[in-house]
Parts: structure tokens; C-alpha cells; sequence
């Protein structure tokens, strides 16, 4: 039996993507043909009559399966890019989103000479994305990230040793900073900030398939800034930031919430989309 060509298998796959009603049914297509040939997306357009194995169709199969019943593409592949970073995903890790590379944007806009010694605190690292990211970019830099899941930490550790930072980086579990001393240069979080009557309307593929303990921030959504801005006081160093990810309506409440906390409003920067996205601010 002679087997269809990729272009045929991409176009079959689009087809029943979006008859299920996925949204970005041609994209995913790709992605989920090319991974299932092992190919990156511009081969796969680029040999459009090779034949494909029996093998690859069962594997893409179960793909198409698991992405109908709406589990991301990220998930199917197990990890996602970050900063131009590919990470490894768990089960416990949310999945990297590109609104939070703000977060290390603002983070490095703000702290100048990259070649200075710092020390960095992420808390509720998750897969690592912020704390490696950042220390990919600061080379004398050391950082600890903090998680209250076991799982997302060993995730986190993974990702470090693969982008060669695991010499500087340290992961420990904890109720955010609440048994972490010291000082910091740099303290970064992307808290969960779900208030819990939003939380049903998120997406299935969000809902369902991220961890909710990376998504809920109790009836307001303010729950870990409340927390987290409070100890940063305690954990600057007198000269040092705290940077972090808010929803795109949160800009004045966690302004008001970094005041009460005694710190002040550096920057409230923006996403690629125009939205506030990350608060920047320092001792006051
Ligand atoms: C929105 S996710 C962010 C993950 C990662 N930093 C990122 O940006 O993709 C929030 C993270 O906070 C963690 N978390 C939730 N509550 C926590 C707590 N009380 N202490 C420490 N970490 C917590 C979750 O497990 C999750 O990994």
C-alpha cells in the first residue's frame, strides 16, 4: 500500500483540526506533523511528496486525538520555547507563555550592567522559564527558584541542566519566600493570578490541562501579591527590584498592593499586545 504524502497527511490533519473546532487548526497541524515525522516545520513544507510511514500516522494519530480533546499542542509535545529556549514540561509545570518574557524584559531593562555579580529569586518558578532565562542572560549572576510543587521543581532543575545554568541556580520547595533568607538583587514572580470567578470561563485547553495551582489567585486574583510584595521588603538588597507578571486588569490594584507593601512603582511595562503586564518596583 503506498502511504500519503506529507502534504496530503498536513492537509488531512488541518482539516480534522478544524472540524473539531480548534482554533489555530493549520498551525497546530504543522507543528503536530512535523514532530510526529521528527522533521522541523520547514522541512516538512519543503519535501511535500515524500510518503509517510505507517508508523508516523499511528504517532500522529494519537496526537490528533489528544489535541481534539483539547490538550494544548505544548503538552503533546512536552515542552515549549521560552526566550528562544526550549523547555521541558510536567504534568505540574504551566506551560511557558510569551506574555511573561515581559517579566525578563523588564528585569534586564532594569538591571543594567549584565556582567555584574547578583543574586535572583524567582518564586513559583514552575518549569524555570524566568530563573534560567534571566541567568542564560547574566553570566556572573546565581539565582534560587522557589516552588510549592515537588514536581515543577524537578522539571525546573532539568531545565536549568539543559541550558547549562544548573551550577548557578538552586531550586527549593516552599510556601513562597517564607524560608528563603538573605538579600536579592532581583526578585521575579509569575504568581497565579486567576480570581476564582474567572476561572471557569478559561479556555479547556487552559482549564483543564494547567496545573491549578499555577493558575488560582483566590477571590480576587491578588492573593500571592499580597504575599510576595510584603516579604520582598525583607528580601531586596536596598538597591534591588522586584519584578512582576500581572493579568491584564490587575495594573492599579497590584500598584496600590506594592505601596501598602512599602515599595515604590518604577515601570509598568507593557506586552507585545499593549496590555500592563509586569510591575517593576523597588524599595521606597
Ligand atoms: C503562573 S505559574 C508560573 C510558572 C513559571 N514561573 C512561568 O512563568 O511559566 C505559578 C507558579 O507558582 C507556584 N505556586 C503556587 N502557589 C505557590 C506557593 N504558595 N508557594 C510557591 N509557589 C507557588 C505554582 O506551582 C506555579 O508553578
Amino acid at each position: 500500500v503506498s502511504g500519503r504524502t506529507r502534504a496530503q497527511v498536513l492537509r488531512a490533519t488541518r482539516d480534522e483540526l478544524a472540524s473539531a473546532a480548534i482554533e489555530e487548526a493549520a498551525l497546530d497541524a504543522r507543528i503536530l506533523v512535523s514532530a510526529a515525522l521528527g522533521v522541523d516545520t520547514t522541512a516538512l513544507v519543503a519535501r511535500p511528496d515524500t510518503a509517510v510511514e505507517p508508523e508516523t500516522e499511528a504517532l500522529l494519530r494519537a496526537m490528533i486525538v489528544r489535541r481534539i480533546g483539547r490538550e494544548p499542542v505544548s503538552r503533546i509535545l512536552g515542552e515549549w520555547e521560552f526566550w528562544s529556549l526550549p523547555f521541558r514540561l510536567s504534568p505540574d509545570t504551566l506551560v511557558p507563555r510569551p506574555d511573561t518574557e515581559t517579566v525578563v524584559e523588564a528585569a534586564l531593562a532594569a538591571f543594567g550592567d549584565r556582567e555584574r555579580r547578583a543574586r535572583i529569586l524567582d518564586l513559583g518558578t514552575g518549569s524555570g522559564c524566568i530563573l534560567v532565562a534571566l541567568l542564560s542572560e547574566l553570566p556572573q549572576a546565581e539565582g534560587t527558584g522557589v516552588d510549592r510543587s515537588f514536581g515543577a521543581l524537578a522539571t525546573a532543575r532539568l531545565n536549568a541542566r539543559r541550558h547549562g545554568v544548573a551550577d548557578r541556580a538552586a531550586f527549593v520547595l516552599g510556601d513562597w519566600s517564607a524560608a528563603i533568607g538573605g538579600r536579592f538583587d532581583l526578585i521575579v514572580s509569575n504568581p497565579p493570578y486567576v480570581d476564582d470567578g474567572a476561572m471557569a470561563g478559561l479556555a479547556a485547553e487552559v482549564r483543564c490541562h494547567d496545573p491549578p495551582l499555577a493558575l488560582r489567585g483566590g477571590p480576587d486574583g491578588l492573593a500571592a501579591y499580597r504575599v510576595i510584595l510584603h516579604d520582598a521588603v525583607r528580601l531586596l538588597r536596598p538597591s534591588g527590584l522586584v519584578v512582576v507578571e500581572i493579568g491584564h486588569d490587575q495594573a492599579a490594584a497590584v500598584s496600590r498592593l506594592a505601596g501598602q507593601a512599602g515599595l515604590e512603582l518604577v515601570e509598568v511595562r507593557r506586552d507585545l499586545a499593549g496590555c500592563p503586564r509586569a510591575i517593576v518596583a523597588a524599595l521606597a
